[in-house]
């Protein structure tokens, strides 16, 4: 039956707040697209954007922030299945998520629904996620595209970006999703770039996702973020969300009348959106389930938990010993924080707390003080007398949230009160963290045996972290952010969150790590950084070019008394490159568990694809040729070998011109013949001296023409010898 144009406009607006609208003449029945990222938020009732009404019990595992911590694309993978297995439950045919976007600054309000600081790693594990989700069935939203890095004013502020920054980091992460495991939709976000709404970019909607990514789904809006339908719809944009009062409907039938839009650029929305959801109707159609297995699901988010903690600090009073006379304060032990809040919110099938963990693993009640919001003297008092106080300090839901940002990076004031308070009984002080993004440690680091960054671990999270503290799970994640010490140290600090003119990202690729070490930051804990209760030895480093990149392989042993997971991170710098650099990038990583004692390879392969920078001036990536050096290690700052290997680069070979300079030209050797040549006829002996050199290795060939006052066909015919000798 064909399908009459209204209802192929309609396709592009959705029905009510999480379905598409129903189009009958196609065999189109409404498709459910509902949150999210780390659990299903199946609402029943009232429908809200923001987290507030109630959805159907679905498990809550890990947010990203958390996740990200496993360094593992297994661990993605798996928690994508179960994902999928629980929407396909509810009837959910499109999740909405992966969110991909950088950490730019760990203020950012929902940092805890993004994996990283660094485009490679976000890329990898979000990879990992859409294709385990997406094996199911169902598909993912991957957003928010693009350069959606703060909350502050989200809906009006225009991030400010140049060109190589938005593609070597802001993008980056997004492509490589896109390649990897095409998701089956991408949500545009509210922000505008460089003065454009994503929705109506272009830029973003066309140029790059579809024709340099090839992306093959259908886009969809933030909820709320298009304005215009038909400027969305002829940018890219393929279905607004969610539905608009037929507002929209109206903007483009009335288009099409007055032959603002054309058919075919409807037909096109349509032709997307009806593709994939055909395919979400074939499996929900399919073998339709109604349930799946909670415990199983729990277990998972234990499991996955576990991987995800991050031991910062450890003087060796960790792991604890099941007798020690312990003290536990702080309501997050019995309250946990294991979400975030905001659309992403869900409603947990079970939830754990990591009091009732230490109290079954120890056999008896221990003392609790919840500490903060009630009487300070009794968490002194159960604090005296303890062996070990085990202090579970955080952020509340009401200090970071989607749809603002945090205005400091300390915790709360109460809360280092009462760790100071503690301090002054007993110093055998295990702090226990419970955020979304990175806070000070700065201010206790120093006076504090040990620190254990739990993130927001979902619905397991309590007894994963117990199992943690006693040593019957030995912590094995690293950051995927950095830890500064001073807020003043981030560097985006001077351009955060921007005002009304928009947020200029000043810092430009100088972005988490890659900044802090280009200015030799001292930090508290740097990027990677992540302990164990076993330790690991890195050596045979071997670094080998290939066709397509860079092979790596190291053994690692391990050289303590118990079994752990290391995860292996790979660095590559790039000396004397043409153009701006970072000091090192993580180009791969790799997991491995091993025995006590014992040694294993791992591989890691890294694309040249990876290596690529953004030519603003040849606009296309290029692979520049020479030594390349990859750093081996623990962390960003715990680098343990390096190796050096050749690569051959893509650079396109330009032809010389009168702008050129004479440093670049005597870089290609058959151009630096002919003008060496040239050069020894007009300055004699001087034309050897290497100070002469230098100081006109920077003129273009022009201005020296000048100066020796050659004839403009002189000038065009020695070029035209140079471009002949190269070839060109
Ligand atoms: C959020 C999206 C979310 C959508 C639907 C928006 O406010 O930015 O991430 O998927 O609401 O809940």
């Amino acid at each position: 039956m064909s399908v009459p144009i209204s209802k192929k406009i309609a396709l592009t607006g959705g029905a009510g707040f999480w379905f598409t609208t129903a189009v009958e003449e196609a065999g189109l029945p409404s498709i459910m697209l509902t949150d999210g990222p780390h659990g299903v938020r199946r609402q029943v009732g009232s429908s809200d954007h923001v987290g507030l009404g109630e959805a159907a019990p679905a498990t809550c595992f890990p947010p990203a922030v958390a996740l990200s911590s496993t360094w593992s694309r297994k661990t993605l993978e798996e928690v994508g299945e179960a994902l999928g297995d629980e929407a396909h439950a509810l009837g959910v045919g499109i999740l909405l998520g992966p969110g991909a976007n950088i950490k730019r600054s760990p203020l950012c309000g929902r940092n805890f629904e993004y994996f990283s600081e660094d485009p490679y790693v976000t890329g990898e594990l979000a990879g990992a996620f859409v294709k385990g989700v997406q094996s199911k069935g169902v598909g993912t939203s991957l957003k928010h595209f693009a350069a959606n890095n703060q909350e502050t004013d989200r809906m009006r502020r225009s991030s400010e970006v140049d060109e190589r920054t938005l593609r070597e980091i802001y993008l980056r992460g997004f492509g490589k999703v896109v390649k990897s495991a095409q998701p089956w939709t991408v949500m545009c976000s509210y922000n505008k770039v460089n003065g454009v709404p994503a929705a109506e970019n272009r830029f973003l909607l066309t140029d790059i996702l579809r024709d340099e990514w090839g992306f093959a789904g259908f886009v969809v809006s933030d909820w709320g973020a298009v304005h215009d339908r038909v400027k969305a719809l002829k940018a890219g944009l393929d279905l607004q969300m969610p539905a608009d009062g037929g507002v929209g409907d109206a903007a483009v039938a009335n288009a099409l009348e007055a032959a603002d839009i054309d058919e075919a650029t409807i037909d096109r929305a349509y032709g997307r959106i009806q593709r994939v959801l055909s395919r979400a109707t074939a499996h929900a159609d399919a073998d339709r389930t109604t349930g799946w297995d909670v415990d199983a699901h729990h277990a998972l988010a234990r499991r996955v938990a576990e991987q995800c903690i991050v031991l910062l600090k450890n003087d060796g009073v960790l792991p604890l010993a099941r007798d020690a006379k312990l003290a536990v304060v702080g309501e997050f032990a019995r309250t946990p924080r294991y979400q975030g809040a905001g659309s992403s919110r869900v409603n947990p099938t079970r939830l754990d707390n990591a009091l009732d963990a230490i109290t079954a693993l120890v056999g008896d009640e221990v003392p609790f003080a919840p500490g903060f919001a009630t009487d300070p003297q009794e968490p002194v008092a159960i604090a005296r007398e303890a062996d070990v106080v085990i202090a579970f300090l955080g952020l509340g839901e009401n200090h970071e949230s989607e749809g603002y940002d945090r205005t400091t990076l300390d915790l709360p004031l109460e809360q280092l009160t009462l760790l100071e308070d503690i301090l002054e009984v007993n110093q055998n002080v295990v702090v226990v963290l419970s955020n979304g993004s990175s806070v000070l440690v700065s201010p206790f680091a120093d006076r504090v045996p040990a620190i254990v960054e739990g993130w927001l671990l979902g619905q397991a999270g309590g007894p994963a972290m117990a199992d943690v503290l006693f040593g019957v799970v030995n912590p094995s994640g690293k950051l995927t952010e950095t830890i500064p010490a001073r807020p003043q140290d981030v560097p985006s600090y001077l351009h955060f969150p921007g005002d009304a003119s928009g947020v200029r990202y000043g810092e430009g690729l100088f972005v988490g790590y890659r900044g802090y070490d280009a200015a030799a930051t001292e930090v508290s804990y740097p990027f990677g950084h992540g302990l164990s209760y076993t330790t690991f030895a890195y050596s045979d480093l071997t670094v080998t070019a290939t066709a397509t990149g860079i092979d790596v392989t190291v053994t690692v042993t391990n050289t303590g008394q118990r079994m752990g997971r290391e995860i292996v991170q790979a660095y590559v710098s790039i000396a004397d490159s043409a153009v701006v650099r970072v000091p090192r990038e993580l180009k791969g990583f790799a997991d491995i568990t091993l025995d006590p004692g014992r040694s294993g390879t791992v591989a890691i392969t890294i694309e040249a694809d990876d290596l690529a920078y953004w030519s603003p001036i040849h606009r296309r990536w290029v692979v520049e040729g020479g030594a390349y050096t990859v750093h081996v290690g623990a962390s960003s700052r715990d680098l343990r070998l390096a190796g050096v290997v050749e690569l051959p680069g893509n650079e396109p070979t330009a032809p010389a011109t009168p702008q050129t300079t004479l440093g670049e030209l005597m870089k290609a050797p058959q151009a630096a013949m002919v003008f060496q040549a040239a050069l020894a006829g007009l300055f004699g002996d001087a034309s050897d001296d290497p100070e002469t050199r230098r100081i006109m290795a920077d003129m273009p060939i022009a201005t020296i023409a000048g100066f020796v006052g050659l004839q403009p066909q002189q000038l065009d015919d020695l070029l035209a010898d140079a471009n002949r000798a190269m070839g060109l």
